[in-house]
């Protein structure tokens, strides 16, 4: 159950518990209040009977006055008076003022308690009547507690929808923020630190968004630097394990190469009549090199693992999709990328262009989709890089233009940046001339013809 409705249940328990508290405090009071009224109705009837009963004790002609007494109590609300014959049945009684619109039964029943009767006997000059009958009728008392009742309760009905919908309307308005808070912690449950919550409602609900905030704030900071991290890392790290890969196969492999070359050039020279000393360790020398040849190409496969020479550029960039929409789940990255790559030559640059497009796109973008593509169109290749955020943020060049330009440059293509013509993104765009290369120097390592 939401806190919304257990509030308003609450609120519902606690106004009909008091209605409830209400209705009985208000039948005592109604049940002595009609008990008094009749009761002091009756004493004061029962004087005014018997007063007009001694009447007829001196009464010359009493007969006449008996319907005068019956008479006195027509029209009264709380008696009724009747004459009863020897039999002591009803020979006329008073009439009774009637409610227009009586109290239900049930209602008489539990207010009418059991009304008081007297028989007062009729003086020995009447003897064609026993006696008065007495009777206090309580029906007009509890028709009155009746229309009371019913107006406190309609005032209560309406009193409690008032302070029902009052708190409703509260309520739902004041805790707005608590649904927005509920949604938008969902969200960054899924990495959506982008959002942000409008500091309104009470003062302590406030107080909470504005913490909420705050914390997304440092959660997205905190990602940023992460997704800048990573970035640099991997580039860095690819970068030095090339690096790393290009010096061992230029600079050493040469090396061991002549190292076996002058051991062989030493034993020809020998010839036969070499120390036999002297031969073994020239075989040990040889032997040595060729091992050491082979563990570079060892160390060398393992450096270039996951580089985009070894991967080949489609699955370098299907990786680079992988690593970033894994990582902003939202993101959708379509790419178009020749089968094969484009050449050896241009592979890494062009993978370069990519990579650092996808990560501006992310973290300055506010992007959710991405295309990216290379295609050869007639003597150059073409690649692209579309996002569709807001457009270029700023017109400064950071390490990742300057370095994309540099690349670039560097084998004869064009370079641009700017927003996409409809205005909705940004378009990176590099040409080059295509170069069709034979094997490239990590291709000859690998085939283990360069040491
Ligand atoms: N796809 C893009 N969407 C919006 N702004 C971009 C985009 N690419 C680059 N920019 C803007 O160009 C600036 C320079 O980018 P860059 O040279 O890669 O540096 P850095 O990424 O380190 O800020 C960025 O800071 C950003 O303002
Ligand atoms: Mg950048």
């Amino acid at each position: 159950m939401s806190l919304r409705q257990r509030l308003l249940m609450n609120v519902a328990l606690v106004l009909a518990l008091s209605l409830l508290i209400g209705a009985f405090m208000s039948y005592w009071r109604a049940a002595a209040k009609i008990e008094t009224e009749l009761h002091s109705a009756f004493v004061v009837g029962e004087q005014v009977l018997e007063d007009g009963v001694n009447g007829l004790k001196s009464s010359p002609n009493p007969y006449q006055k008996l319907s005068g007494i019956i008479e006195q109590f027509n029209n009264g609300r709380h008696l009724r008076v009747s004459l009863l014959d020897m039999s002591g049945a009803r020979v006329v009684q008073s009439h009774l003022e009637t409610p227009d619109d009586p109290a239900p039964a049930w209602f008489y029943k539990l207010l009418g308690g059991s009304p008081e009767s007297a028989r007062v006997p009729t003086p020995p000059n009447i003897q064609d009547y026993s006696a008065f009958l007495i009777e206090a009728e309580p029906r007009n008392e509890v028709q009155e507690v009746w229309e009371d009742l019913a107006n406190s309760l309609f005032l209560a009905a309406i009193l409690a929808g008032l302070v029902s919908a009052l708190i409703y309307w509260t309520v739902e308005r004041e805790l707005k923020p608590l649904d927005q808070l509920r949604h938008a912690i969902a969200r960054v449950a899924q990495r959506d630190f982008n959002l942000r919550l409008v500091e309104s409602g009470p003062r302590d609900l406030r107080a909470v968004t504005s913490g909420f905030n705050h914390m997304v704030g440092q959660l997205e900071q905190a990602e940023a630097s992460k997704t800048l991290l990573e970035e640099q890392l991997s580039t860095v790290q690819d970068e030095e394990r090339a690096e790393l890969a290009r010096d061992l196969h230029d600079e050493i492999g040469p090396l061991l190469f002549s190292v076996g070359l002058d051991a062989a050039a030493v034993q020809k020279a020998l010839g036969d009549s070499a120390n036999r000393d002297v031969v073994e360790r020239l075989d040990s020398i040889r032997e040595a090199v060729g091992l050491s040849q082979r563990r570079v190409l060892q160390i060398l496969g393992r450096l270039r693992t996951g580089t985009v020479e070894d991967l080949g550029l489609e699955a370098a960039v299907q990786r680079l999709v992988e690593f970033w929409t894994s990582r902003h789940p939202g993101l959708n990255v379509r790419t178009i990328i020749p089968e094969g790559g484009v050449s050896a030559e241009l592979d890494s640059v062009v993978y370069r262009i990519i990579q650092e497009s996808m990560s501006n796109a992310v973290r300055h973008g506010d992007t959710s989709v991405i295309d990216a593509a290379v295609a050869l169109e007639g003597d150059s290749v073409r690649v692209w890089v579309v996002d569709d955020g807001g457009g270029l943020k700023s017109n400064r060049s950071g390490h990742g233009l300057t370095g994309m330009r540099e690349r670039v440059a560097a084998r004869n293509g064009t370079f641009n940046i700017g927003n996409r013509p409809d205005g909705r993104g940004t378009l990176v765009e590099a040409h080059f001339p295509y170069l069709s290369t034979t094997a490239s120097a990590p291709e000859s390592l690998r085939t283990g013809t360069g040491i």
